[in-house]
């Protein structure tokens, strides 16, 4: 029998926060906050490439991964659906052993989540999930970076979710059980998380809380967020949306009701005058120009991580 030409060999994938232990997360953390304030200055992917396929725009996610690889002595190169086979039809299998034949790792962007476990599958090389319809894990990280920087320890501390129960909601759900701390949601009616998120952590003990009523949600919180009503791929549902999410918007009222050293937090892109009001997002609580540089931080402890070798 013919040797296969190429040997398969383990890897790890970031496809959710549960991919990474607890005590793992943790260090994925403090590495980060080293990045964060100049500590780190190593190389650990010096002549390692990522390639990043984007099925959806971004502005933060690919500039984050592109300098961030770079950062730390390695390459980074954009694919968009217009330019490559995937975008035509090339099957993902394929996609993915090829590009394991070049690069040390992934960076995906794309609609379906079964699109990227299927890249995992097939490709020899870390996948890592920069979004997708079910879930958003690099941005998810980056908030809680954020909460640290701010707040210090996470565990113990509220966080209040209001509106949408999308890919940004699924992660924090599985954050908060992973990390140990609160999250209290406050969905309108037919807008709630994936059942199956709730039900794991719930499964592992974790204090999530589903409410209909914003003002529930945000009581003595120590973080206030958000996102978008429409996200991605729903922009023919805005209308209908708009109606559907009319009293969950965070305005300064209900921002008042959070603790008085609560952080307003915004993945980011914002539509002011929907989900948040102005006076939230560039008020004195909101942090999201730090949580958006986080995002550099923790992906280059991700990469660090998955691609350079760097134990947590
Ligand atoms: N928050 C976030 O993922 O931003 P982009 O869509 O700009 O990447
Ligand atoms: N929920 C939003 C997040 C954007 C970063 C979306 O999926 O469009």
């Amino acid at each position: 029998m013919q040797a296969p030409m190429h040997t398969e060999r383990p890897h790890r994938d970031f496809l959710n926060i549960v991919d990474f232990t607890p005590a793992e997360t943790f260090a994925l953390l403090a590495l980060a906050e080293r990045m964060r304030t100049g500590a780190y200055t190593e190389r650990p992917l010096a002549g390692k490439a990522l390639a990043m396929i984007f099925m959806k725009s971004s502005t933060r996610t690919r500039m984050s991964f592109e300098v961030g690889a770079n950062q730390l002595g390695g390459t980074a190169h954009f694919l968009s659906p217009r330019d490559v086979q995937l975008g035509r039809g090339e099957p993902i299998p394929d996609t993915a052993r090829v590009l394991s034949r070049y690069v040390d790792g992934i960076m995906i962007r794309t609609f379906a989540h079964q699109d990227v476990v299927d890249l995992a599958q097939y490709a020899s090389i870390p996948i890592i999930n920069g979004l997708t319809d079910l879930s958003h894990p690099c941005q998810v990280l980056a908030d809680v970076l954020t909460m640290q920087q701010h707040l210090g320890d996470v565990r113990g501390k509220t966080v209040a979710w209001i509106g949408d129960g999308n890919n940004m909601a699924n992660s924090w759900i599985e954050a908060a059980a992973h990390l140990g701390f609160t999250l209290r949601l406050a969905c309108p009616e037919g807008y709630d998380p994936d059942e199956s998120f709730l039900a794991d952590a719930r499964a592992k003990g974790g204090d999530v809380q589903l409410l209909r009523d914003p003002r529930e949600a945000v009581h003595q919180a120590d973080v206030v967020t958000t996102d978008v009503w429409a996200s991605m791929g729903q922009e023919e549902e805005q209308a209908k949306r708009a109606l559907a999410f009319a009293l969950y918007q965070v305005e300064a009222e209900l921002m008042a009701k959070a603790a008085k050293h609560a952080i307003f937090l915004h993945c980011l892109p914002a539509h002011r005058g929907e989900e948040v009001s102005a006076d939230v997002i560039d008020g004195p609580q909101s942090v999201v120009w730090d949580e958006a540089e986080n995002r550099l931080h923790i992906q280059k402890a991700i990469m660090a991580a998955l691609m350079g070798g760097v134990a947590l």
